[in-house]
């Protein structure tokens, strides 16, 4: 499967054909597709005469979206809760798995806060035990976390797919099989990870996923969502409670009912209002990954991926990422990052800071010539 990268840019990416900018950074904010900022005004404008605007309109965006981000991941649309950010589906975790005192929640190091504070906080008010495995030559060390496992009341294992500032990746098909054989429950953060990757719930056995649209699905701020495996939906009471959480709750002339029985979905847990404007957005972006292709997406950025790396090596700059474990980023430490940075800056390639590294992330529509222009910088 190919992609055709110049007519991508000419359609959704204007200002990259005019050489504006080198988009290097979508590890950090992805660009928005023009037909999503379209997708976004139109809904707006409607929107500031809220009678132009339908239910079935306003909410269709919000059912487009689930549908396309459970056609992305392999899931059923009863498993994926709409959420404004990744956090939304960690602290869904932290609060509402069954963890008490004595149980053991294990995360690695160089974990993005978004999958820290809240298990420190939930550990402190619940009692439960938060372990952190130390990362190995400043890597994701897997054997130690596999080994992790083993230690007593072990209940959870919460990691990223993709480590935001080293760019390695986690075997999710091993951690999660070494979970399932153990009744341990695994949450993934996956924010880094899905778009460079793909990624097929049916396949990988992993029981609640949360993941933000503002980076590698091309999508608004404030839109992301949790994925929570069937069978897990009904055991886990939402937290916070939203009035849209309850069954019956699509009935806007019962709302005084007060009935308290959850939706028998995902969407017991989210958070309604959401807004709806981003996800007019969202599920416009998902709309043309699909279009493009998820497995395209992912073997282009390999491409651009590998030709970042072996261009930097052969520089003589030493590149962080593991390259039989990369994603769509590419973390480089040269001797002197900031000089590095302002040449990549002057050269008006797009990229980030992180740890002390210098971050780069090509994706669909990034051209081999952008790659040569970010390595002539370096
Ligand atoms: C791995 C990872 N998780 C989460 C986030 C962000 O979390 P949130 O969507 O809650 O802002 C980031 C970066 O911003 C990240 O790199």
């Amino acid at each position: 499967m190919t992609l055709d990268v110049e007519r991508l840019r000419r359609e959704e990416f204007p200002w990259m054909v005019d050489g504006e900018s080198v988009c290097l950074n979508v590890a950090s904010t992805g660009p928005l597709p023009a037909r999503t900022v379209r997708a976004q005004q139109e809904f707006t404008r409607k929107r500031a005469a809220p009678h132009r605007l339908s239910h079935e309109e306003q909410f269709g965006v919000l059912s487009d979206s689930r549908e396309r981000i459970a056609r992305l991941i392999g899931a059923d649309v009863e498993e994926i809760a709409l959420s404004v950010n990744t956090g939304a589906g960690i602290n869904l975790a932290a609060w509402t798995f069954p963890l008490g005192k004595g149980d053991v929640v294990v995360i690695p190091d160089l974990e993005f806060p978004a999958n820290v504070y809240p298990w420190m906080a939930a550990a402190e008010s619940r009692g439960f035990t938060l372990v952190r495995v130390p990362a190995r030559s400043g890597l994701l060390d897997e054997e130690a976390l596999l080994a992790a496992l083993d230690r007593p009341r072990v209940r959870l294992l919460a990691v990223s797919w993709v480590g935001f500032s080293t760019g390695a990746v986690a075997d999710l098909d091993a951690l999660g099989r070494a979970c399932r054989a153990r009744g341990i429950r695994f949450v993934v953060d996956a924010m880094q990870g899905l778009g460079p990757l793909v990624l097929d719930v049916t396949q990988t056995p992993v029981d609640l996923i949360a993941c933000g649209g503002q980076k590698w699905l091309l999508s608004p701020w404030g839109t992301g969502f949790t994925y929570v495996r069937r069978s897990l939906v009904h055991e886990l009471a939402p937290q916070p409670v939203s009035w849209m959480g309850v069954q019956g709750s699509d009935d806007f002339s019962r709302l005084l009912a007060y009935d308290m029985t959850w939706r028998a979905d995902a969407r017991r847990f989210e958070q309604i209002t959401l807004p709806f404007q981003d996800f007019a957005g969202m599920a416009t972006s998902l709309e043309l990954l699909h279009e493009l292709g998820p497995a395209a997406i992912a073997a282009h950025t390999r491409r651009c991926v590998e030709a970042l790396m072996n261009g930097a090596a052969e520089r003589g700059i030493p590149v962080a990422t593991p390259k039989s474990r990369h994603a769509g980023i590419v973390s480089l430490r040269p001797a002197d990052a900031a000089a590095v940075s302002a040449r990549l800056t002057a050269a008006r390639v797009e990229h980030s800071m992180r740890e002390g590294a210098i971050r780069l992330a090509p994706y669909c529509y990034t051209t081999l010539g952008e790659i040569e222009i970010a390595l002539q910088a370096l």
